[in-house]
């Protein structure tokens, strides 16, 4: 469908539900649909609407306005108390976002992702129900907000993306449902708390909220911190986490041991801690991992003789580069034996 919303839309007050996703839709949402007393979803998702997003129905619970045009400023007043799933990604949307955004105590699914947004992430304390928080991909600046640790449900935290610094906070180990926390490409620094390791990265999530979900990520159950400035070791005590499938640490300033006991994390699919100052030998109960199907240990100061195994030796040939820029590993998979080192 091509064409613009009619701004006698207003006159349909009977009006639940606008489902009009993936079309040729443009111009503006008419600031009329505002006064439609019973709308309860507004989902023109992958459209062409541009201009402003004004005020909403205060009916409205599930708004998806996702991959258009949209820019400007988000209202001052949200005025959407009853809001479950807000959408507002893939747009040119900017500015501060307002903490009224906030004001609804049922929020489930909130993502902002890919705009323009700036300044500190918007005060959310009372969304308790709070299941993903998706953020990535704007100019949010600022420490991590201490409002997250009320969000005891939340499945999802993608802060990836923006310019976020200060430490990862302690408080992370409370947040017991978290299944994927992507932080990576920011500007946080200090050692990984020891206590994220208590995170349980198991899953328990709502229907209606998981069709939303994107797929690729509630699928897996993965920790990235890359791309930031941390420092100290990678905690031994990560091998507790024996749910996680994906584990990248790469490009920080880590250094000390690769941990011993890596092959506890039975499920791991994808390891990256390529880029670190890791040193010390490869453990050998790498070679345990029977689901790893992606290794990347390059550019670290790693020594001794590398652990062989089926599993490493098919990853090896696979990509020959992920043991390079340690130049003191030796032995098969690599030509350079240990006499020669
Ligand atoms: C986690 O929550 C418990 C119980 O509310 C609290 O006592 C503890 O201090 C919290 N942990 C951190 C690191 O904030
Ligand atoms: C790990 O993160 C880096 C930087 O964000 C990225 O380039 C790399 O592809 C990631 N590794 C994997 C295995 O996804
Ligand atoms: C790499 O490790 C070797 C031997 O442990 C050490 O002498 C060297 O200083 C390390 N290099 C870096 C860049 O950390």
């Amino acid at each position: 469908m091509t064409g613009v919303l009619p701004n006698v839309i207003d006159q349909l007050t009977g009006l639940n539900v606008i489902y009009l996703p993936n079309n040729s839709i443009s111009g503006v949402i008419p600031p009329e649909v505002s006064k439609l007393p019973i709308l309860n979803a507004l989902i023109i998702s992958n459209n062409q609407l541009s201009g402003q997003i004004l005020l909403l129905p205060t009916s409205i619970i599930i708004l998806d306005i996702s991959m258009n045009r949209l820019s400007g400023n988000l209202p001052l007043s949200f005025r959407a108390p009853n809001l479950q799933i807000l959408i507002l990604s893939s747009n040119n949307t900017m500015g501060e976002v307002p903490d009224s955004i906030c004001e609804s105590q049922n929020m489930q699914f909130l993502d902002l992702s890919n705009n323009l947004f700036e300044g500190e992430l918007p005060r959310c304390a009372s969304m308790k129900g709070m299941l993903f928080l998706l953020l990535s991909n704007n100019s949010f600046s600022g420490m991590f907000r201490s409002w997250i640790q009320s969000f005891s449900s939340l499945v999802v935290l993608d802060l990836s993306w923006n310019m976020l610094r200060g430490t990862i906070p302690r408080w992370i180990e409370n947040l017991s449902s978290l299944r994927f926390l992507q932080l990576s490409h920011n500007m946080f620094s200090g050692d990984i708390p020891v206590n994220i390791t208590d995170l349980v990265l198991s899953i328990v999530m709502k229907h209606n909220v998981l069709r939303y979900g994107p797929l690729g990520i509630v699928s897996m159950v993965g920790i990235d911190l890359s791309l930031n400035n941390l420092t100290g070791e990678i905690p031994e005590e990560i091998t507790s986490l024996d749910r996680l499938s994906n584990l990248n640490l790469s490009r920080n300033h880590l250094s000390g041991n690769i941990p011993k006991n890596i092959r506890s994390i039975k499920l791991m699919e994808s390891l990256d801690l390529s880029r670190n100052d890791l040193y010390g030998e490869i453990p050998s109960s790498l070679s345990d991992l029977t689901y790893l199907s992606s290794l990347d240990l390059s550019y670290n100061n790693l020594t001794g003789k590398i652990t062989s195994g089926p599993q490493l030796d098919t990853l090896y040939s696979g990509n020959p580069s992920i043991y390079d820029g340690n130049s003191g590993l030796c032995g098969p998979p690599l030509r350079k034996n240990a006499e020669t080192i």
